[in-house]
């Protein structure tokens, strides 16, 4: 039989995920490939951007209550899988699995990212940065890993989602995936989640379209995927990165939009834009604290604690499963 191999199988996906993408009207496609060696660099410059303002406000978070949020994932539970989805380079959540293990907490890290990059930095650097974690590291989309945890161990589970990755869902969908996310834990697990907060509209869209063009690029880069990993055969230079945030519903939008007459072809596919034809590429969405209490508790999840940073632009909010 043939057997494809992991490498095959992401290829198999991104092309699938592409085709129904830019066969959708209006077109778009899913901002989780935005993420390969260049786009995990990029994310990291737009990090340290100075209109980017969501990593600063969480990381004040993880540097300044690092103690109560330590105490308030550990305290009670006895042994449990720390399960951070999507993690990055981690230098967030490093503050606390710095604390947890200052403390002599037992647990264990499983880091879930789509980014081969990502896993393979945490697995030859964490060791050395945190001598003594414990660290099972899983590659692959956190989506459909979601049933794998409730079977994977008896152990308790606490889950980290950081960054405002939930909001790169639309809210139906987030809804979905806590839910989804809900049904693969058990009573008594807890979950620390990120949500960025609804706040002046013209800090929200600088963030998302900084002067120094770091986001352009990285909306950019999905091209840039697209043509090295599918072999698509495209010009980048007829896509422009476009960004609007409403205040009313909280959503921010990127899009990559055609400056001319193009297409995009894909083995047999080909896909015609006309001028200004758009592709919807990311969503970050913004909540209030009310809309995210909201959908603790229509999910099953007790809302137990709230960190926020000192201007209240973020939020990182402790649920535990009912
Ligand atoms: C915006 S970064 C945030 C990183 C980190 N949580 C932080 O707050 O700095 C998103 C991370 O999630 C990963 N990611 C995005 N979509 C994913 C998915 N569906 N499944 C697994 N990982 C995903 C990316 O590779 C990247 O490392």
């Amino acid at each position: 039989m043939f057997v494809l191999t992991e490498k095959e199988n992401i290829i198999a996906q991104f092309t699938q995920d592409v085709i129904a993408g830019l066969s959708m009207t209006p077109k778009r496609l899913p901002s989780k490939y935005f993420y390969d060696a260049k786009g995990d660099g990029l994310f990291r410059d737009i990090m340290a951007c100075k209109d980017y303002y969501v990593t600063r406000c969480e990381m004040e978070i993880f540097t300044e209550q690092t103690e109560k949020i330590a105490r308030a994932i550990s305290t009670g539970r006895g042994e449990f899988d720390l399960i951070e989805l999507g993690p990055g380079d981690c230098s967030k959540s490093k503050h606390l699995l710095q604390a947890l293990l200052n403390n002599g907490v037992r647990f264990n890290y499983v880091p879930i990212d789509i980014s081969y990059d990502v896993i393979q930095g945490i697995e030859s650097n964490l060791p050395g940065d945190l001598p003594g974690i414990q660290i099972s590291s899983r590659h692959g989309d956190y989506h459909q890993m979601l049933k794998a945890l409730s079977s994977g161990s008896d152990s308790r589970k606490v889950i980290l989602n950081l960054g405002a990755n939930v909001g790169n869902m639309p809210s139906e969908q987030c809804y979905k995936f806590i839910g989804d996310l809900r049904n693969s834990l058990s009573k008594g697990d807890i979950v620390l989640m990120g949500f960025d907060l609804v706040k002046d509209p013209k800090i929200i869209r600088a963030a998302y379209d900084d002067d120094e063009g770091i986001t352009r690029e990285f909306n950019l880069n999905l091209l840039r995927r697209m043509s090295n990993e599918l072999e698509a055969d495209l010009d980048i230079s007829k896509f422009e990165h476009y960004c609007s945030y409403d205040p009313v519903t909280g959503a921010c939008k990127s899009y990559l939009v055609a400056v001319g007459d193009t297409s995009i072809d894909i083995g047999a596919e080909r896909f015609k834009l006309s001028r200004y034809e758009s592709i919807w590429t990311e969503i970050s969405q913004k909540y209030t604290l009310a809309q995210i209490e909201d959908i603790a508790l229509a999910n099953a999840f007790q809302p137990i604690n709230l960190f926020t940073d000192s201007r209240e632009w973020f939020a990182d909010v402790l649920w535990e499963a009912k």
